[in-house]
Order: structure tokens, then sequence, then C-alpha cells
């Protein structure tokens, strides 16, 4: 433990070896910063002993909280029989199967070490499987960093299917290799099928894009077009793999992929993500085909760690008990109804969005059904409110949603309720005109 001097020195130093002081882009408000401590179940601790209640949960792996007694064991029992042997192990293995027995596409799989690698992947199979080379994504869908899909992720497309890139030093000539449409939108995604279906190798999705549901007949649509012109339907089941459902969003919504990326949760707070799919696709990247001409490339020193198996395997064991998917939808659906009440009764517009454990306000009157809608929402005030919930001890990302886990308690829950009411007084205080 250390205390606000030491965790101020260490702020500063952050500030002088990392560009903009932070590990990526998850950056607290001014005056807010703090390095993390420790964390035990759905409380963290910073360097100068602040305690929070966490809703960011490593970004969302953590569905079992901090140091769940059963990952931290099966990660020592692994550590003690070494880290990593860059071949099978046995934990591998049983994830793997673990895995495969609830992905609804599920036949065959290959680990790799991040979500990021999990979409690569994907979308490398889709083009060797199919002989094409465009993708079709959504705009605001996030899955990764990397140049096929950082591609209005968070900037609005001048017009569909145009993109633009989120990141400078993506090649301009990925652009052309990937079609935009709204999220949402049957029309443009027929058209934009129909017109470029020759071309088309994979439509890659998130089935509950960041904080949006998708139209009951969106998905179906999607796996509809798929099937009918062989085009690869990817679901990017990072987020909502084994969080939304044991089958995750699949299983929720009932339509099937031909291939899925996990990572987060399957990991169990490690490096670990997958591509899964149908078995004639994964076995592109059985090296014995090397020099066949839709021979594809995986591999990754970190693939499949046993460290991270182990952790992942035992958040999955603790998952797959009878009543945890009930339970982590009870206690989303009760901060949702919490914070929908709460901000009903100040008079704010205001939407709750999220699915299972997961939570958000977008400040607006207008439904959101789409990126766009996302965007005309009042961030400044989202922003205000997320301010005021970190102020109070209750961690969030700034300007995202949140997530809650299994061990969040009636207890943090509680202190959670009155931390979004003060903030959301600050919120309609600060909306109230002089
Ligand atoms: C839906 C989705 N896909 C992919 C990714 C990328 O995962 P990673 O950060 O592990 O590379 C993320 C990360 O948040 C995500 O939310």
């Amino acid at each position: 433990m250390t205390d606000q001097t030491d965790q101020r020195e260490l702020l500063a130093r952050a500030q002088k070896i990392f560009p903009g002081g932070i590990l990526g882009t998850f950056r607290f408000p001014e005056g807010l910063e703090f390095v993390a401590g420790h964390g035990r179940g759905a409380r963290v601790w910073d360097l100068a002993g602040r305690q929070y209640i966490d809703h960011v949960l490593g970004s969302g792996p953590l569905i079992l909280g901090h140091a769940h007694p059963a990952v931290v064991e099966a990660v020592r029992r692994q550590m003690d029989r070494g880290s990593s042997f860059y071949t099978l192990t046995a934990p591998a293995i049983a994830l793997a199967e673990r895995i495969l027995s609830a992905s609804p596409c599920g036949e065959q799989l290959r680990f790799a070490a991040s979500g990021a690698e999990a979409t690569f992947y994907a979308l490398r199979l889709a083009r060797a499987f199919t002989g094409r080379r465009k993708i079709l994504k959504f705009e605001g869908a996030y899955h990764g960093h990397h140049d096929d899909v950082l591609i209005s992720s968070s900037t609005p497309s001048p017009g569909f299917p145009l993109g633009v890139e989120d990141s400078h030093g993506i090649s301009p000539a990925r652009r052309e290799e990937v079609l935009v449409a709204p999220f949402n939108d049957q029309t443009v995604v027929r058209n934009l099928v129909e017109a470029h279906h020759r071309e088309l190798a994979a439509i890659i999705v998130e089935p509950y894009q960041r904080v949006i549901a998708p139209h009951p007949r969106f998905l179906p649509l999607l796996r509809e077009l798929a099937t009918r012109y062989g085009v690869i339907l990817v679901f990017d089941e990072v987020v909502t793999g084994f969080r939304v459902a044991w089958g995750g969003a699949a299983a929720r919504y009932g339509v099937t992929p031909d291939l899925a990326a996990y990572g987060k949760i399957i990991g169990g707070g490690l490096p670990l993500s997958a591509v899964v799919g149908r078995a004639e696709i994964m076995e592109l990247c059985d090296s014995r085909r090397k020099g066949q001409a839709t021979y594809v490339y995986q591999s990754g020193t970190l693939n499949g760690h046993p460290v991270a198996a182990a952790a992942g395997l035992a958040t999955l064991e603790v998952l797959a008990e009878p009543g945890a998917y009930e339970r982590l939808s009870a206690t989303g659906e009760a901060v949702r109804g919490h914070l929908g009440k709460a901000v009903a009764t100040r008079g704010l517009a205001g939407q709750v969005l999220g699915i299972g454990p997961m939570w958000h306000v977008l400040f607006t009157e207008e439904p959101i059904t789409d990126h766009r809608a996302a965007l005309r929402a009042d961030r400044a005030r989202l922003l205000r409110f997320q301010a005021a919930l970190l102020e109070q001890g209750v961690l969030v990302n700034p300007g995202v949603r949140s997530y809650l886990s299994l061990v969040h308690t009636a207890e943090d829950l509680e202190m959670t309720y009155s931390a979004i009411d003060h903030a959301l007084d600050v919120v309609a205080r600060a909306a109230t005109p002089k």
C-alpha cells in the first residue's frame, strides 16, 4: 500500500513515459486519475487507498470479479507446472471443448491472444474460403485495432458504403475493401450485399452493437443474405460471448453465424481469445495445407496460453453453475431499472441501455437504433454524470457502457444506486436554466 504522494509521483512518471500518460484510450477526468493497486470481488483499491465499486471489470473479462478464488487457484496450479509450452496443453484442450460446446457455430477452434486477433483471423479465413476480398461492417461497431475494421468505428461515414479510418496510419487501400452500413438498416444492407456479393467475403457484426439492440429482423436478414450469396457471416462475440447467455448472442437471438470471435471472458482476465466456426472454414488453417491455394496462416507465440486457458476454464466452470445467467440478468435489470426510474423522476431525457449484465444511459429523447442516434445524444452530460460517479467511488469507463459481475453484492448495488441518484442530481442541476 502506498499513499497519495506515491500515487501522484507514479502518475507523473507515467506522464513522461507513456504517450498521453495512459496505456490506451481509457482516461479518467482530470483530478480523478489513479493507479490501480489491487482488486477483490467487485471492489478496486487505488494506490492511495481509495476504494471503488468496479463497473469496468478490466473492460469486461472479469465477470467473476477480481481475484476470484477459483480463478486464482487454477492460475496458481498451472503456474506451478510451467507457464508456456508453445504446444498442446490440457487446459487449452478443455477450454476449447467448453467453448465449442457452447457456441452454436462451433465445430473447430483456434486460439489467439486478443479479441482483435480473433476478428482479424475470422476475416482472413473468410477471404481465403470465399476467394473474395471485401468485407461489410457496421457504422459504430468496434472489432479491435486492426486495419480492416478500424473504419467508421467511432467516426460517422460520409455516406454508405464509404468508410472513414479511425486512425491515421491505416493504408487508404483498406477503405476500398471495407463497405460500411448503418446497424439495423435492413434496406441499405440488402442493397449493398446484392450489389457487391461477387466480391464480398464477409459480413462482420457485433450482434448487440455496443449499446444498441438488433431489430428482431436484422440478424436473421444478415443470415439470409449471407447464405444466399455465399458470404461468411462473422459474429463478433468478444463482448457478448458467455455474457448475454452461455451460448452468447448467437444463442440469445437464435441466429447462427459461420464464424465467431471470442475474447474477454474466455481468458478469465488473462490474454486469450478464439475464433471458432464451421470445420470446412476453420480447416484452412491446418498447417499441413501449407502450399495449397487456400492455406491460412494462423499462429502466435502465446496462443492458447495454458495459464490463461486455466483462468478461462475456471471462469466458465463457475458460469456453468445453475442460475448464473439468471443472476447476471437480474443484476443488470435491477441497475437499469433503478437508472430508468431515477432519470424519469428528474425529468431528464434519457435512454437506458444494455443487455444482461451491462448498463448505460444516453441523454436524449431519441430511441437508439444506430450509431448516429447514439452520437446525437448529449455527450457532455454523459461525461458529467460519469465524472460524478467516479467522484463517489463508482468506477466507470468515461463515455462507454458499464459491466456487472456475478460478485456485485446487494451492498455494492445499493452504493451504486445512491451514487447514480447523486450523479443525476448533478446533471439535472447543470441542465436547469438559471
Ligand atoms: C466487440 C469487440 N470486439 C473486439 C474487441 C477487441 O478486443 P481486444 O481489446 O481484446 O483486442 C473489443 C474490445 O473491446 C470489442 O468490444
